[in-house]
């Protein structure tokens, strides 16, 4: 007699772990559990051969699997509806989150020019941007640049095709030029921009790079201007303690003339290998403006004196985030670019 439970209660298994995943299994699963040949129904007659105090367990065993095929049928058909509208796009879910969309990120060179130019734009620094292909006078001549200077050979220049005039631009000081002959002063710009050297790529030089160019031009300009600017540019940009020394050196286009350095952010002026053990990090070429170029460009150098300074970013860039290889910083590799996040 323990047989025929045993048959029932192996059906209800049967029912529930049923697995039908297709539209032909699941009406062989109707078929075979819920329709009106189905194989429960001839198990009830079983009942006359069963002893009369075990009826009512029969009984209700055959109407738990009878029950369960039916839920178990009506379950399938809930899911393979759902699904069916889910294909067709019938039901749209308008409460589900959105697909989330990958966010790009900011390349350290674009970001450290953004902080640059957000730190010198809150003392009234205004953008400035130019030609990257530039004549000869901008690069050059105007900017006190002598015809047989070393660096408009054609070793570090790029010049146009058969061209002896038109070049990339060697560095953003072009745009001084394009500015004083177009504007009046006072005058006060940034200038951030690509520049261009014929230079052997390797992990620390590039034939192209970034450069920020500032310039200012106005009555009374003196150098303690200059040098209260950069101190503070280089303690918004490196920190609150950070310190700048001023290194006589020599440009053409300034006079007198200076390289600015900060105390290494990186080893607190202790010592590191990115300052080279010496406490101090080169950032930037400076000067006041030579009289010279302040005529090329058609300022009375007698009413007006200015100052102005050049800084490389990619150095930069490469101090804040750790990079060891500028050439990272032009492949464009997603995997390295991702890493970089700002909301500047
Ligand atoms: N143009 C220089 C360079 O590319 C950098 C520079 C130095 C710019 C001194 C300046 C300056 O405006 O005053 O190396």
């Amino acid at each position: 007699m323990a047989e025929i439970f045993q048959t029932v209660e192996q059906l209800i298994k049967d029912i529930e772990t049923a697995q039908p995943d297709s539209i032909e299994a699941i009406e062989q699963f109707r078929i075979k559990y819920v329709g009106s040949k189905n194989i429960i129904k001839p198990l009830s007659k079983e009942i006359r051969n069963i002893p009369n105090e075990q009826r009512k367990d029969f009984g209700q065993l055959l109407n738990k699997a009878k029950k369960a095929a039916e839920s178990k049928f009506q379950h399938l058909k809930d899911s393979l509806e759902s699904g069916v509208e889910e294909a067709e796009g019938e039901e749209l879910d308008l409460s589900a989150p959105p697909m989330p969309i990958p966010l790009g990120s900011r390349h350290p060179v674009s970001i450290t020019m953004n902080r640059i130019i957000d730190i010198f734009s809150r003392i009234g620094f205004i953008v400035a941007e130019e030609r990257e292909i530039e004549d000869d006078w901008h690069n050059f001549t105007a900017m006190n640049t002598p015809e047989d200077h070393p660096a408009r050979d054609m070793q570090d220049t790029y010049y146009l095709k058969d061209s002896t005039s038109m070049l990339l631009r060697t560095h953003t000081s072009s745009v001084q030029a394009r500015v004083m002959t177009t504007q009046k002063p006072p005058i006060r710009i940034i200038a951030p921009g690509r520049v261009y050297r014929n230079e052997t790529i390797s992990a620390r030089s590039h034939c192209q790079f970034h450069q920020v160019e500032g310039l200012y031009i106005d009555k009374d300009v003196s150098f303690a201007d200059l040098k209260q600017t950069l101190l503070y540019f280089a303690q918004e940009m490196y920190g609150a303690e950070t310190k700048i020394r001023l290194r006589p050196s020599y440009f053409p286009f300034t006079e007198p003339s200076a390289e600015m350095d900060v105390s290494c952010f990186i080893c607190d002026a202790k010592g590191c290998n990115v300052c080279k053990y010496t406490g101090w990090v080169e950032i930037l070429g400076c000067g006041m403006v030579d009289p010279q170029v302040l005529e090329n460009c058609g300022i009375d150098s007698k009413e007006y004196t200015g100052f102005a300074f050049g800084m490389g970013i990619e150095r930069q860039a490469m101090m804040l985030y750790d990079i060891n290889d500028i050439r990272l910083l032009f492949e464009n590799d997603v995997r390295f670019l991702k890493q970089f996040q700002s909301a500047l």
